[in-house]
């Protein structure tokens, strides 16, 4: 993982075959010069399409889950190699919209975000509070949580040259993204957590934020040395939307 800044769309269940081409046709003409990584996360059906506009540019792209097996018979399941057969170098791993809709345990996460690395996927892992948890004050318990299963089962090491996001349940969607100072604050505890079980692993990682970025906040989180970049869901899927966050990056 390169020191700059990256930024993630995240298109999670959108998008057809002829939205899609248009979509990143506009993003290849206006994400022509840039100072970040440009990472594109589809649905599993359009892995080969996004491959095959995307090989040989500037833009990587990934999915959005993994199994946690290697292969056999887990119906419906998509595996890492499947994924690396497809170009992808990119998986996001615990997106709250699948732990919640789909009870995913921070066990099976850890499981996931290891299954990825082990494969040469680059792990994109989503942690974050509730609006209750984070009324309550316990939002680092919450994400410290998160993040120890990792650790607690594969060690500090497996966060080496990974991407963690934080994702503020209460911010996905929702047009209320995290003040600069609350992601800058979350974004510290989250590497000196990590740092605590690996310096190497901590200094290695990046922590990007994500929660109903715009071009209007955009400048403001994307210019904070904490915020190594944004996960972004809504607005990836207006061209020229994303094409101004990304633009946002110093
Ligand atoms: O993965 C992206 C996040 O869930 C943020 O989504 O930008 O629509 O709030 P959003």
């Amino acid at each position: 993982i390169s020191g700059r800044k990256t930024i993630i769309a995240n298109w999670k269940m959108h998008g057809n075959l002829a939205r899609n081409q248009h979509l990143v046709e506009k993003y290849l003409d206006g994400l022509q010069s840039l100072h970040a990584n440009v990472v594109v996360c589809v649905p599993y059906p359009y892995l080969a399409q996004i491959q095959s506009f995307l090989q040989g540019t500037h833009l990587a792209w990934g999915a959005q889950n993994v199994a946690k097996f290697e292969e056999g018979a887990y119906t419906g399941e998509v595996s890492a190699e499947m994924l690396r057969d497809f170009g992808a170098q990119y998986v996001i791993i615990g997106h709250s919209e699948r732990s919640t809709a789909y009870c995913e345990s921070d066990e099976n996460i850890a499981e996931k975000f290891m299954m990825a690395k082990r494969h040469g996927l680059t792990p994109v892992l989503c942690v974050g509070e509730t609006l209750l948890e984070r009324e309550a004050g316990v939002m680092e318990r919450v994400v410290g949580r998160q993040l120890e299963t990792i650790v607690r089962l594969f060690g500090g090491e497996a966060f080496a040259d990974t991407i963690v996001s934080y994702e503020p349940i209460w911010a996905i969607g929702t047009g209320l993204a995290a003040t600069a100072e609350q992601a800058v604050a979350m974004h510290q505890f989250i590497r000196d957590t990590i740092a605590g079980a690996s310096k190497s692993a901590a200094a290695s990682l990046k922590i990007l934020y994500g929660g109903s970025v715009n071009p209007q906040n955009a400048i403001q989180l994307l210019h904070q040395k904490e915020i190594d970049g944004a996960l972004v869901g809504r607005c990836s899927l207006e061209a020229g939307q994303f094409i101004k966050i990304c633009q946002s990056v110093p």
